[in-house]
């Protein structure tokens, strides 16, 4: 079935997503986070992808939940419809790594929705924040979770609490965003981010992915040693023997995810 809401694009091995909804600053509803998920676990599924790139517009990656859609909503609607949940789980639980690139507003749910992402390029117009107080509500789908563990407990609480928009340079600068770029390259440089990882042996780039989201879930000494058993299994691959021998031969690996 075609998207109506999201634009999907594979191109050399890497998935791309766009956020379409542009009369709404894609504004998240029900419609583009199920076709969001779908998208997901239809590029987990497909062999010929390897890297996944989130993106907006120029303007907006996503200006929050859609208001619209939640303004007539009650407890028991939220609370029976547990809204976004399934869909923002399907999100978070791609195994293939997945970078946001976020131009313009990336705020409430739009900003959750970045952080649900391995990791996020911004564009020097990217604008961040967590202004559901502004609403009389507060972040549902990570804003006071991921995000303090990204930015830490001062930050997080300002930004909850004030409402306040944080831009690309202060998001670099506390640890959301992991490379800012002027908003023109902002396709250029994930897309590139995107084919460097997808030339990876997709066993390994799966297993740092799980290995670093494992650091969020436990404590030191279990991950370190999760990470130990992991790395120890990398070791039973092909790719681990095309790696190192490519490396003493001085050639380029040709990985075969064995
Ligand atoms: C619905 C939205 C929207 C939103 C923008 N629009 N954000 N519609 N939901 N979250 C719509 C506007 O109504 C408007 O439509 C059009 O997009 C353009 O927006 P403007 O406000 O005219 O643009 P601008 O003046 O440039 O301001 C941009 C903005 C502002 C600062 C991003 O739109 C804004 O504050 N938006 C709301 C941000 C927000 O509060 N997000 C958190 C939502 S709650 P019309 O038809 O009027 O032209 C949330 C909870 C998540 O995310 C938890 C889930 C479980």
């Amino acid at each position: 079935m075609a998207y109506e809401t999201i634009i999907v694009e594979i191109e050399d091995h890497v998935c791309l997503i766009r956020l379409n909804r542009p009369d709404a600053l894609n504004a998240l509803n029900d419609q583009l986070l199920k076709e969001l998920a779908r998208a997901m676990t239809e590029a987990q599924a497909n062999d010929k992808v390897r890297c996944i790139v989130l993106t907006g517009s120029d303007k907006a990656f996503a200006a929050g939940a859609d208001i619209k859609m939640m303004s007539e909503k009650s407890f028991t609607d939220v609370f029976t419809s547990d809204l976004f949940t399934d869909e923002t789980a399907a999100v978070a639980r791609v195994r293939k790594p997945v970078i946001a690139a976020v131009g313009g507003y990336a705020l409430g749910g739009g900003c959750e929705l970045a952080m649900m992402c391995d990791f996020i390029i911004a564009a020097d117009n990217a604008k961040f924040g967590q202004p559901e107080i502004n609403l009389g509500v507060m972040a549902g789908i990570g804003g006071t979770q991921r995000l303090t563990r990204a930015i830490g407990k001062a930050k997080a609480m300002d930004m909850n609490l004030t409402g306040r928009f944080m831009d690309a340079e202060e998001a670099e600068r506390a640890g959301l965003v992991s490379r800012i770029v002027p908003a023109k390259e902002l396709m250029k440089e994930a897309m590139g981010a995107a084919q460097k990882i997808a030339e990876k042996s997709m066993i390994a780039t799966m297993a740092v992915k799980e290995s670093v989201n494992r650091s969020f879930e436990t404590t030191l000494r279990e991950g370190l040693l999760f990470e130990r058993r992991v790395f120890h299994s990398l070791f039973a691959t092909e790719d681990q023997k095309e790696g190192m021998s490519a490396f003493m031969e001085k050639r380029e690996p040709q990985f075969r995810d064995r």
